[in-house]
């Protein structure tokens, strides 16, 4: 097992599926509603993750982001994905990084054994599943532990309506003067928009998506906060660019997609095509 991980665990009861716990309090009811729907999402079974993931995020775009964020990352690095859900993000870790350990965190249980159905014997030996809530992270710094050198998390804090306690969180178990940032979330698309408001639907920027969940896109007021709570510059990138599930535009999102290569170059920091990415992230590093 990853020689960081041991101690960090050995404070949580795991249950007999090898997935460790904290005990929810009902921090997370304002989010019941997203809860319910994930169970009910979670209680399939499925023979083609990837398939199905390719409805609502683009594998060749989020493999390329986990390089860079892997680059990123010092040798032995310890990552907490927070809302990290089915897994498939490290799902290439033991060939790419077999010196980095990820904690994946899900507040939805059934996801996790989801996600070890994904990593299968990663889970264990690089990865650990916990469940638990991103507004109460069950991990506490001390002499034991410094700190995670990176988090990831993808779009997962735009459905907690409490954003400024989750960050608050996230930079508390982040390690001091290096650990690394890295949130994800769907960016306001105005052409998308224009065609939503021209058909009738319903485009939120922020608010409840009824019966589904919470949704704030990323923010001017987000990346100020980031930059209030970290006491430093935010660095802002775009991507999926191609890939727009939104209308039905899903081919680019495959596993293998040339299309989705080409967008994974298109992805930026510069703001090029910003207003037909489907993703804007926020990337922060601790003083
Ligand atoms: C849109 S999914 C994204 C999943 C994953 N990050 C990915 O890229 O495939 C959001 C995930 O965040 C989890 N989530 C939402 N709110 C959470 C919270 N407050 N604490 C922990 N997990 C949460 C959900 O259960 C779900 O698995």
């Amino acid at each position: 097992m990853h020689s960081q991980l041991p101690a960090l665990i050995n404070k949580f009861t795991v249950d007999s599926d090898g997935i460790y716990c904290q005990v929810l309090s009902d921090i997370s009811s304002s989010q019941s509603v997203e809860k319910s729907l994930r169970e009910r999402i979670a209680a399939d079974s499925y023979d083609n993750y990837l398939q199905v993931i390719s409805n609502s995020h683009s594998i060749p775009v989020m493999d390329c982001e986990v390089d860079r964020f892997l680059l990123n990352m010092p040798h032995g690095a310890l990552i907490l994905d927070i809302g990290g859900c089915w897994g498939w993000h490290w799902r290439h870790l033991a060939r790419k990084r077999p010196d980095v350990g990820v904690v994946i965190m899900d507040f939805v249980r059934s996801n996790l054994i989801h996600a070890k159905n994904v990593l299968g014997d990663l889970v264990g030996r690089q990865v650990v599943l916990i469940h638990a809530d991103a507004t109460a992270l069950p991990f506490v710094i001390d002499d034991g532990f410094s700190g995670f050198d990176g988090i990831w998390t993808v779009q997962t804090f735009q459905h907690i309506p409490d954003y400024n306690k989750a960050l608050r969180e996230a930079y508390r178990v982040l390690k001091p003067h290096s650990g690394l940032f890295a949130n994800y979330s769907l960016n306001v698309q105005p052409p998308v928009r224009w065609l939503y408001r021209l058909f009738g639907r319903n485009y939120i920027t922020k608010g409840d998506v009824p019966g589904a969940f919470w949704l704030a896109r990323a923010s001017e007021e987000q990346k100020m906060f980031i930059e209030e709570v970290f006491g430093s510059k935010v660095s802002e990138r775009w991507s999926e660019i191609l890939f727009t599930p939104e209308l039905h535009f899903l081919f680019p999102g495959r596993a293998g997609s040339r299309l989705g290569q080409l967008d994974s170059l298109l992805s930026n920091n510069f703001g090029f095509l910003r207003c037909l990415a489907r993703q804007h992230s926020f990337h922060c590093r601790k003083q």
